[in-house]
């Protein structure tokens, strides 16, 4: 309504509602290496691609005259009341992109109700996330799980004083794959921005050095690294983890409908099938096609949710009706980010949770529980 009633007064919106373009624009307003670390995915980029055209092969099949009755697209994930079955994926070392980072994507994530998840990799500390994102911020921390547990601890207890509730394990990096557009800027930006993540900040990570980051960034980046790549975790280590958190515990980057029992085998609350965007293994499934099997080996037992690939409202509809209980986005509001900071991560959620709400009317449906595999026809 308001693009409408702005529009009658002359005003346009500033960035398109259409968020599929948005990525093509970000490059304009980024450097070439920052555009290549947000934009960029694993290899060829086939399983980048291939996660956008599982969405087109799924259609979904309107219903007609089922009433205006408002609609709801609240839901409660883990506890956490949501408007909307969407979160904010964790994305590393936002200075790249925006001078405000995270705190940017906090106030915006804040003013629109959504939750953040934010990344170990953090270029603004725990505590400044969790201020800028304030009192009603809903926030999750996602944990890259280093080798030190020391240095794991105090971050854990560091994320749950500042007031993020649930914790995301990502298993899928524990090093970084082969990404040639990070690789052929030698990863430069990565590593002057990633020298400001949560880790270095950290008084058990400092301990370690001889000089603070500051000081020795080098040093700094070269403790890092082997403490957070080459990680030798298994599935029963698990309990540590549940030891040092007394919040839900979600896994992060499960594919294999047999790891996603062994996520609930080792009681933990919830999964998110992803492929990290396409970022991490070249030529793996798309991530939508790999949601049907593990909603069906584990879908009673854990929550599960889902990201790569998500654009659209209806995108997030078709992840719901395959068994999904809440979606993540990455990209697009990060190429918001890149946009206009703050305004445009809220352009990008507000278009996002409007074009949902359209789009669940439109075909027919008041509530997200809804949503069934019969909402759709699938294999087109
Ligand atoms: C990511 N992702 C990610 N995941 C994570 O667990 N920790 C992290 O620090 C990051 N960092 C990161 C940086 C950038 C630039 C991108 C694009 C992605 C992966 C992210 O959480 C999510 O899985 C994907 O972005 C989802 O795919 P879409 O929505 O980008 O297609």
């Amino acid at each position: 309504n308001d693009i409408y009633l702005n529009g009658l007064d002359g005003q346009l919106p500033r960035f398109t509602t259409d968020l599929t373009l948005l990525g093509a624009s970000a490059r304009e307003h980024l450097d070439p290496g920052a555009f290549g670390y947000l934009a960029g995915a694993a290899g060829s980029g086939a399983t980048h691609r291939a996660n956008r055209a599982a969405f087109d092969r799924h259609r979904l099949v309107p219903r007609m005259l089922r009433g205006p009755a408002p609609r709801d697209l609240s839901t409660t994930v883990l506890g956490t009341r949501m408007p909307a079955p969407v979160l904010l994926a964790p994305v590393g070392v936002q200075s790249i992109i925006h001078p405000d980072g995270e705190l940017a994507t906090a106030r915006a994530a804040a003013s629109v109700g959504v939750p953040m998840v934010l990344s170990t990799a953090s270029s603004h500390t725990v505590e400044e996330v969790a201020e800028a994102n304030g009192p009603d911020g809903t926030r999750w921390f996602q944990l890259y799980w280093p080798n030190d547990d020391d240095v794991c601890v105090s971050i854990l207890e560091r994320a749950r004083d500042a007031g993020f509730t649930t914790l995301v394990v990502t298993l899928d990096t524990w090093t970084l794959a082969w990404r040639p557009q990070d690789l052929d800027q030698s990863y430069l930006p990565f590593i002057r921005g990633v020298g400001t993540a949560i880790p270095f900040s950290d008084p058990a990570f400092r301990a370690g050095l001889e000089k603070t980051p500051e000081e020795d960034v080098i040093s700094a980046v070269l403790r890092w690294v082997p403490m957070f790549t080459g990680t030798d975790r298994s599935w029963d280590q698990l309990p540590f983890l549940r030891e040092h958190w007394d919040g839900p515990i979600v896994l992060k980057g499960v594919l294999h409908p047999d790891d996603a029992r062994k996520a609930a085998d080792a009681g933990m609350d919830g999964i998110v099938v992803s492929n990290h965007g396409g970022r991490q293994v070249d030529g793996a499934i798309a991530a939508l096609d790999a949601l049907p099997g593990i909603v069906e080996a584990v879908g009673d037992r854990l929550e599960i949710l889902f990201d790569s690939g998500i654009r659209t409202g209806s995108d997030v509809l078709k992840a719901l009706a395959l068994g999904a209980r809440a979606v993540l986005v990455g990209r697009p509001y990060a190429y918001g980010l890149a946009h206009g900071g703050e305004d445009g991560v809220r352009h990008v959620l507000r278009s996002l949770l409007a074009d949902l709400d359209l789009t669940l009317g439109l075909s027919g449906h008041r509530t997200p529980g809804e949503l069934s595999a019969d909402s759709l026809q699938s294999g087109v």
